[in-house]
């Protein structure tokens, strides 16, 4: 395993400090408008981080950009599905199976971004350091662990001036991007409640406690760097690493955690949503190991130019089979609402956005003649990329990414402590009324592993 790289970035550390704006400066400019502007032969130097499951497709929709090198890899495990495959399509990139030495002084200087895709629990603590070397990030959902890590990740973006993605494409789907539309253009009028679902099963809960048994690691997984930040605990074959981790707390948020960035995500966007002003959970019993199995998180968010006067209800559901109650939502018996999606209740109409297929407008007979214009889809990756080297915008950066991100996590603060209603003061970023679920906020971080905070 080679942990040297003789790849050379053609921009430095300097260079994002000598940035130059697009189109100028500009009060309230997002995150994603800091790029500097790269010559037109002059790639973007990129660093993929967890190079298996999502980080392969990831990493590969990133390197179809003719603009793009990928000059390191980094992943945990050496084996073909993990870094192995990574490493035979892009021979030319140096290997790592440790973050912190590939974004030590010696190697961070030949990339100028990274792709971030590990599981949840080190998302933080591998973009922050990142974002603090001047790296632009394409972070997957949800971008954080907990709320004080979503909000570091917001202050870290805006202070080192880099351009962010958070991992949640669809957004850029033409489908989400039409369901948007319909509701700015006013289709179902202002919107008065929301309910959002996803019934799937969470097939990758396999346990009911922490095993008691121990196994081998092996030979191709580097067990210490995979726990990172997260409390010490040994290895178990399948349980934790790959893609299971999502069962367990230290680890993951759970069904919620894995898919509100997605589904809330059209939710937020057509209504424009800030933060929650309170948030109520009701969800099966826990333990603190492993996540729910079934929840139901009641939130209120301050009304927007989109929603009738008055705080909006948005109600999420998830668990195998649940849905919202055929009463809440309105629609004909006939129709079988889609496995997940959202559906919005207007004043002049309803709209359902299934995740992922075309948005429907009811009632039906009302929109019989309603032509609904398609919005083209955008390419999430490339437009990433192009937009760190200044010729493009992100539409999921952070200043977006982590008020979405805040909204589903305080969802499984609340999940944590069923029944108690939350008053959650955004512009504080505290929880005012109950200390328990202040503390759910962070967590403590492992010794080698700690971030640097703000
Ligand atoms: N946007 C989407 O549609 C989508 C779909 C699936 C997963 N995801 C997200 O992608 C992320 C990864 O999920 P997954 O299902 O691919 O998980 P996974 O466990 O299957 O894959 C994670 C990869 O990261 C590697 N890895 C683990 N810890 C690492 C570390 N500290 N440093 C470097 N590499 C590390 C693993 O070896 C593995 O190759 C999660 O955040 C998940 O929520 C997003």
């Amino acid at each position: 395993m080679t942990h040297s790289t003789s790849a050379r970035s053609t921009s430095t550390r300097r260079d994002f400090l000598k940035q130059t704006l697009v189109g100028g400066v500009a009060i309230g400019w997002s995150a994603s408008s800091w790029s500097r502007v790269y010559g037109a032969n002059e790639r973007l130097n990129v660093a993929s981080i967890g190079t298996g499951g999502k980080g392969w497709d990831d990493l590969t929709q990133v390197a179809k950009s003719p603009n793009v090198n990928v000059v390191a890899l980094c992943d945990i495990d050496e084996s073909q599905v993990h870094l192995g495959r990574a490493a035979e399509k892009i021979s030319s990139a140096a290997k790592f199976t440790d973050y912190r030495k590939l974004l030590d002084d010696a190697n961070q200087k030949a990339f100028d971004a990274v792709i971030v895709s590990t599981p949840d629990h080190m998302h933080a603590p591998i973009a922050l350091p990142a974002m603090q070397l001047g790296k632009h990030v394409y972070c997957q959902k949800p971008l954080t662990h907990t709320v004080h890590e979503a909000r570091q990740m917001r202050l870290a973006a805006t202070k080192y001036k880099v351009v962010t993605q958070m991992g949640n494409q669809i957004q850029s789907h033409q489908f989400y991007r039409t369901a948007v539309k319909l509701v700015h253009d006013g289709a179902i009028g202002k919107v008065k409640e929301v309910h959002a679902w996803q019934s799937g099963h969470m097939g990758w809960i396999l346990a009911d406690d922490r095993p008691a048994t121990k196994d081998e690691v092996p030979s191709t997984v580097h067990w210490d760097e995979w726990l990172g930040v997260a409390p010490e605990r040994p290895y178990v074959g399948k349980i934790y690493h790959s893609f299971n981790w999502r069962g367990w707390q230290d680890f993951s948020n759970g069904q919620l955690g894995d898919f509100g960035c997605h589904i809330l995500d059209p939710v937020s966007m057509a209504l424009k949503l800030s933060s929650p002003l309170k948030v109520t959970a009701e969800a099966t019993a826990m333990n603190r190991e492993v996540w729910y199995k079934k929840s139901k998180v009641s939130y209120e968010f301050p009304a927007t130019e989109l929603t009738v006067a008055g705080p909006i209800k948005v109600t999420w559901y998830d668990g195998d089979g649940h849905f919202p109650s055929s009463e809440s939502h309105g629609l004909p018996a006939s129709y079988k609402l889609p496995a997940s999606g959202s559906v919005l209740i207007g004043e002049k109409g309803t709209l359902v956005i299934p995740h992922v297929a075309a948005p429907k407008l009811f009632p039906e007979e009302k929109f019989a003649d309603f032509k609904i214009e398609e919005v083209p889809a955008r390419d999430h990756y490339v437009s990433w990329a192009d937009a760190c080297r200044g010729a493009d915008h992100t539409t999921s950066h952070f200043d977006y990414a982590v008020p979405l991100t805040e909204t589903v996590l305080l969802g499984t603060v609340a999940i944590r402590l069923p029944g108690e209603t939350l008053l959650w003061d955004a512009a504080k970023g505290t929880i005012t009324n109950n200390a328990k679920a202040n503390a759910l906020l962070t967590k403590p971080y492992r010794k080698g592993f700690e971030p640097k905070w703000l």
